[in-house]
Parts: structure tokens; C-alpha cells; sequence
């Protein structure tokens, strides 16, 4: 009987996995008529998402309503201290829970110069703004009066962590970062409630003004106008699809669309839970709520990022679009893509945690998924400087998501002891600037790479974090700026074309003295040897003088440079054999350089699992030193034979595209990252992600 039993099971089973198309079913919500005159329907919640700063169902709260310039529904808030807004502006901002959120913690060593807000005008601790006399808070508004006005008040504010207020005179005349504070009726149309009135000064298309006389708006977030009244697609993902409107980054999107670039129509529901595609992996896009994430402002008006940090934009951006491996279904999803603006909220040289936290804070509460596998296939990018480094000592489920970084550092050891760190506090005294308790009680390390200056314990320190577990992180290669992947210098080394409609692209045929620099390295060095792990400041003695090398000594190698940053440094590497590719502050933009300029990289990076790795063969298109070989890099260079160098110079050529993003120009960056994402479903299913038990004991073997 009990055999027949589970036979039955078996069938049933067998019964239930045929059905398994069946299982999921289209279940698209319906919201409040009245959303999609400023919002967008979300089929999945059943709920109106609304542009940052508005809420309800129809988006017409104002969420912070004295930041408005109006009454008006549907107008945005602004909440910078570039001109002064209504104090009560800054006092609701402050006290919106997902502001300065209590449950943001930091208990690792990388102490944050900032405190845990997510605005940056909360931490200005001398705000000048006004309020109306005698008026209601809920009517109080962020209009840009005249100074003069005798219906206001001035005061300079703190906002966070408490609120701290002293009366103050009206000013005579204020300054804006460019030109003088104009009243905003002044102004044409009131710039349209997206942007403020001055004289002077320029806008983010350098356009001067310099009559005095002169009133014009300058517009918010890349509205554009004689009004403001133009809105400027280039900040939302994919233009909103042609079905919407790019406001502040964010798509108003037709009925019936919703989501990052209006690319979301149908949402599901499962009669079998969670049953994820093994044979067709299938990535997941979160759209989270704008007042979790946006882009946000960085003051009053966009920030403008380096290209170069501009991954996570592009993946996004292509990702949307590619139905080949999305799925609007979360059901049927491997993994799970969580896009956060990462670099709005950290800049280069800040650290991703407290806004992953925040994600993850509201994943866990709002979402089943992350849960279910305590976030382990949940992907979210970290393109800072030294990328994902800082979660090593905060909270496991902070740790367990997948981090798409530039910065692949992996050793095996951490050097600084979390429990000395504790009891003496070194760590935070180490990023405030002083070192001299940290020498103390750690041994100097002093010596330690022939050639090499000395390191001392905080170098060591930075390049023993563990910045990425190599089975379950992926590491993508950077966006190149754009000088180096259009035409002139991409099509100066590269033929493009088609055959069958697929993109050939080979390297065009080289005058022989064209390529005549054996090696070439051109950037910044520093004194500190956590700065590129020393290599820089060695080459610089090889190569410097009295150096081994001295251009003026005996052994003078005129067929190397080692220089400075150049401005040429494109035309430079097109005329290089061997371009070496060190680390900076984190990672290394030479090695994705080096290859769209077709010149050989020389990897000299210890511990560091570089762009791609597992899914592109470094063995055919660069050379790997280790540090002890700086000091006979010549011997080794020199050692490479005309017939190995062409094999590498083809292996360039086989693969450069996948360290471009661009589209245009063939770029497979997107593709090679996605695959390198399925291979860490796969690596989860196959149970090769350290478990907890593991971790601890990870932990515990370095504090
Ligand atoms: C963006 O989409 C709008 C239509 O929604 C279209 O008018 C506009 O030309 C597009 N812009 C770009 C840069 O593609
Ligand atoms: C997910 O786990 C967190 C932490 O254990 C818990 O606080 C939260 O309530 C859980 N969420 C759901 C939806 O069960
Ligand atoms: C790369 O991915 C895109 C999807 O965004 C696809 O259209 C393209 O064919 C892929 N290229 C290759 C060479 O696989």
C-alpha cells in the first residue's frame, strides 16, 4: 500500500509538473481612475506609483507639500539649498521616515563621513530658509518671494538629526551657486514650477547670461525652456518606450503601462508558488517605489555623473528591453534584478550600504522573494570606487544579494581583526584621518615587494578587504567614455561590418610603424600604497629617476612610457604593443581601454577577479604579472616573441567587444554580464554559495 501510495504521489506530481505552463496566470490589477493623470497604474500592486514627492491614489498628497512652488496638483518638489526654500520644507523632508530611515546600521569598519540621509541639504547644518507669518503649515510653499516681503520670516535651520532654528534678518541679496536669487514671479510663466528665477549665471547647456537685467529660469533636473516647459527624455530608461513622459527621471507612462521606462503590461499570479525556469533563466525587474529609490537630485539639479560609472544605467537600459531573458513574471524568475541608482546615492568614493540596506529593508517587508532564498538571487549593482569592499562586516542579508562591481578584490584573509577594531576603535580613527593608533598595536608591516616603497598597516588593510565572494559576485567591465569608443579612434583600429546581417569586426591593417611603444602606462600615482597596491609608485621609481630605467641613465628604454595622465592617451595606446592595466583607489579603467584600443593588457592587479573573468578567455588576449614581477617587467615583456604577441593581438581583437557597453559600436558588455549572472543561478542551485554555518565560521577565523 504504502509503495502504491507514493506512486499515486509520483503521478499526481508528474500531473502537476505537466501543467506546469498552466501554473501561472495573468493577473493584472486595476487602480483608481483618477491615477494616470499624474501616475501610472501599477497592474502588479494595484496600486498608482507617482514620481517622487507624491502619493495616494491618485497622486495628488503632496508628500512634502512646503517644498512646492505652488498648490497645483501635480507639480514636483524641490528640496536643495542652492536657493532657499520654506523651512517647513526641510522639517518634512527630515521627518519622512525614508529620509534619515532608524533602521539604517553600520557596524563594519569604513566609517561613513555622512550621516544616514539620503538628502543631502538634511546635513547641511546652517540652512538659510523663511516661513509665511501667521499661515498654516499645510499652506505654507516654497515660492521664492521677495526677500523684502514683509509677510516672512528668515531663519537659519539644522533639519537632522533634530531641529534647530535661530531667527535671522532678511537678507538684501542672495547668491545662488552662479547668479543672484530672483523672485520666481519674476520669471517667465513662474518657470513653470520646475525651476527658479535668477540673474546671471548659466544652465546646464552653458548658456551665460550677463546682463544683470536679465530674469531667467534655471530649470530643475533637465527640464529645459525659456519656461522650463521642455522635458528632457535622456534621463528616464528607454525615452518611457514612446508611451510616456520623462519627468525627473522618472516615465509618466500612457494607460496601461507602467514601470522603468513604461516597459511594464501584464503581471501574474502563481496557483504553485515560486517555480523558477532551469531550463531558460529568466531575470526578474523590480520597479521600486520612487520614494525608495529615484534618481535623485543632487541638490537642486541633476547630478552629473562620470560616464564611467555609468554601468548600472546601461545594463538597465538594455536589460529592459531584452524579453530573451526578462519576465514580467516573478514566479517563473531565477533571478531577481533590483535597479537603485546605486551611484546617486554613494558618488565614486562613498559606500553602497546604507542605500542597499534600505532596498533590502523594503524588499523584506513588502516582497515574498527576497525572503525565500534570503536574497541570494536578488542582483544589485555597486559601481563605486571600491565597490561592494565596506558590506563585508554588515548584516548577512545585506552580504547574501549578488553585487555587480567594477572591483573584483577577493583575498583570501582579511588583515584587520573586527574584534581589535572593536576595542580600540581604530577603524574609525583610521578614516578620520588619524593612523597612529593603528600602527601601535599591528604589526608594522613595513617591506614587502622588492622595488616597492614601504606599506603601512591601513594600505595592507585596504587590500585584504573582501570586497566580492568570486562564485556568487559578478564583476562587469566600466563604460568607457565616449572618446574612445566613437569614431574617429574605435574606427581607427577597427573594421566593422556585416556578413548575414551579423557584426565582423577586425582589426584594420597596421602601418608596422605604427604600433612602435613596447609598453606605455599614462596616470596619476600616489604616495600612499593602498593607491593601485604600490605598482604605479614602483613603476615610477623603474622608470623615474635614478631608477633602473631613468630616461637620462644607461639602461634608458626609449620604446616605454611611463608618464602622467595624457590628454592623447587614445592615439597614445592605438600606437602601443603592451598597455599596463594596475588598479587605482579600486578598480583599473585600463583594461577596458587598453582593449577598444587594441593594445595588449598587462594585468598587474593581486587578489583581483577582473571584468569578466569567467566567462572570457584572459589566457588569449593579456598577460597576468603578480607584483613580484614588476621589478623584471622589462625581462618579461621582452620575453614575449613576435608570433605570441600576434596570437595576443588577435585575442584582442576576438575580444574587445565584450568590454563595451555601446550598442552602436558592438558593444556586448550587457551580454557577457548576463551570462556571467546565469551562471550564478546556477552556482545557487548547485549549493556552491558558502552557507551560513560556513560564514560564521569565515567570520570568526579573522576576528
Ligand atoms: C522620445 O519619445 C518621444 C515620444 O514619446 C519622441 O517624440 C521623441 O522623439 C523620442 N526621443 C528620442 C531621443 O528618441
Ligand atoms: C522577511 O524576513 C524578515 C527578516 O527575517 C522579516 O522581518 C520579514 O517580516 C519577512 N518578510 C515576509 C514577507 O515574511
Ligand atoms: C546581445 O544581447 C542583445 C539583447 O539586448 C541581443 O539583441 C544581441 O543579439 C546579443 N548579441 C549577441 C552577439 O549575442
Amino acid at each position: 500500500m504504502l509503495s502504491f501510495a507514493a506512486l499515486m504521489i509520483v503521478g499526481v506530481a508528474m500531473v502537476a509538473h505537466a501543467q506546469a505552463p498552466g501554473a501561472f496566470y495573468e493577473d493584472t490589477k486595476t487602480c483608481d481612475p483618477g491615477c494616470n493623470k499624474y501616475g501610472n497604474c501599477n497592474g502588479e500592486t494595484g496600486q498608482c506609483d507617482c514620481p517622487f514627492g507624491l502619493a495616494g491614489p491618485t497622486c495628488t498628497e503632496k508628500l512634502f507639500p512646503a517644498c512646492h512652488s505652488s498648490h497645483d496638483d501635480g507639480t514636483l518638489p524641490h528640496y536643495g539649498d542652492w536657493y532657499p526654500k520654506n523651512c517647513f520644507c526641510y522639517k518634512q523632508l527630515a521627518a519622512h521616515p525614508y529620509s534619515c530611515p532608524s533602521y539604517l546600521k553600520y557596524d563594519g569598519l569604513g566609517f561613513s563621513p555622512q550621516a544616514p540621509c539620503f538628502y543631502d541639504t538634511l546635513l547641511n547644518s546652517n540652512l538659510l530658509c523663511y516661513r509665511y507669518k501667521g499661515i498654516p503649515e499645510n499652506q505654507q510653499l516654497s515660492d521664492s518671494p521677495e526677500l523684502t516681503d514683509p509677510n516672512i520670516e528668515w531663519l537659519h535651520v539644522r533639519s537632522f538629526p533634530t531641529w534647530y532654528e535661530t531667527p535671522t534678518a532678511a537678507p538684501t541679496t542672495l547668491s545662488t551657486p552662479d547668479g543672484i536669487y530672483r523672485p520666481l514671479k519674476e520669471c517667465p510663466d513662474k518657470c513653470s514650477n520646475r525651476g527658479w528665477c535668477q540673474s546671471l549665471g548659466g544652465n546646464h547647456l552653458m548658456e551665460p547670461h550677463h546682463d544683470p537685467e536679465e530674469r531667467w529660469c534655471k530649470c530643475h533636473s533637465f527640464f529645459q525652456g525659456k519656461a522650463c516647459e521642455i522635458s528632457d527624455p535622456i534621463h528616464c530608461y528607454r525615452n518611457c518606450s514612446g508611451v510616456g513622459t520623462c519627468l525627473n527621471g522618472w516615465c509618466h507612462c500612457k494607460p496601461g503601462y507602467w514601470g522603468h521606462g513604461c516597459t511594464r503590461t501584464k503581471a501574474y499570479s502563481s496557483t504553485v508558488g515560486w517555480r523558477p525556469n532551469h531550463a531558460a533563466i529568466k531575470v526578474y525587474v523590480y520597479d521600486l517605489p520612487s520614494i525608495i529609490v529615484h534618481r535623485r537630485e543632487f541638490n537642486d539639479q541633476w547630478s552629473y555623473i562620470d560616464l564611467m560609472y555609468n554601468a548600472e544605467l546601461e545594463f538597465t537600459e538594455q536589460l529592459l528591453g531584452d524579453w530573451s531573458v526578462r519576465t514580467e513574471n516573478p514566479w517563473e524568475a531565477a533571478l531577481f534584478y533590483v535597479p537603485t541608482f546605486t551611484y546617486w546615492y554613494t558618488g565614486n568614493i562613498g559606500h553602497p550600504t546604507y542605500i542597499i540596506q534600505h532596498v533590502v529593508h523594503h524588499l523584506q517587508h513588502l516582497a515574498p522573494f527576497f525572503n525565500m532564498t534570503g536574497g541570494r538571487n536578488h542582483i544589485m549593482w555597486a559601481t563605486n570606487d571600491r565597490g561592494a569592499c565596506k558590506l563585508q562586516m554588515s548584516q548577512l542579508e545585506l552580504q547574501h544579494p549578488i553585487k555587480l562591481v567594477h572591483f573584483g578584490q577577493a583575498p583570501r584573509h582579511a588583515y584587520l581583526q573586527k574584534s581589535h577594531m572593536k576595542s580600540t576603535g581604530v577603524g574609525l580613527d583610521m578614516y578620520m584621518g588619524g593612523v597612529g593608533s593603528l600602527l601601535e598595536p599591528l604589526p608594522l608591516p613595513g617591506h614587502r615587494f622588492q622595488g616597492f616603497p614601504e606599506f603601512n598597516a591601513p594600505d595592507l588593510m585596504e587590500e585584504h578587504e573582501i570586497c566580492i565572494r568570486p562564485e556568487k559576485d559578478v564583476v562587469a567591465p566600466n563604460v568607457l567614455h565616449n572618446a574612445w569608443v566613437e569614431p574617429p579612434a574605435y574606427s581607427k583600429v577597427w573594421e566593422t561590418s556585416f556578413v548575414d546581417g551579423e557584426r565582423v569586426v577586425t582589426r584594420k591593417p597596421e602601418d608596422p610603424a605604427q604600433r612602435v611603444i613596447t609598453m606605455f602606462f599614462g596616470g596619476y600615482t600616489k604616495p600612499i600604497m593602498a593607491y593601485s597596491q604600490g605598482v604605479r609608485q614602483a613603476l615610477n621609481l623603474l622608470f623615474g629617476p635614478s631608477g633602473k630605467y631613468d630616461p637620462a641613465g644607461p639602461n634608458a628604454r626609449h620604446d616605454i612610457l611611463v608618464t602622467g595622465p595624457l590628454v592623447d592617451a587614445v592615439e597614445v595606446m592605438q600606437r602601443s604593443k603592451f598597455c599596463l592595466a594596475p588598479m587605482g583607489a579600486g578598480w583599473g579603467i585600463r583594461l577596458t581601454e587598453a582593449m577598444v584600443t587594441g593594445c595588449v593588457p598587462v594585468i598587474i592587479q593581486d587578489h583581483i577577479y577582473q571584468p569578466l573573468w569567467d566567462v572570457v578567455p584572459f589566457e588569449e588576449f593579456s598577460l597576468r604579472l603578480s607584483r613580484t614581477d614588476v621589478t623584471d617587467l622589462v625581462e618579461h615583456l621582452d620575453d614575449v616573441t613576435p608570433e605570441q604577441l600576434a596570437r595576443l593581438q588577435a585575442g584582442v581583437e576576438k575580444h574587445h567587444r565584450a568590454f563595451m557597453w555601446d550598442t552602436h559600436y558592438g558593444g556586448l558588455a550587457y551580454n557577457f554580464t548576463v551570462t556571467a549572472l546565469k551562471r550564478r543561478a546556477i552556482s545557487f542551485w548547485s549549493g556552491n554559495y558558502r552557507k551560513r554555518s560556513n560564514r560564521r565560521h569565515h567570520l570568526r577565523s579573522v576576528s
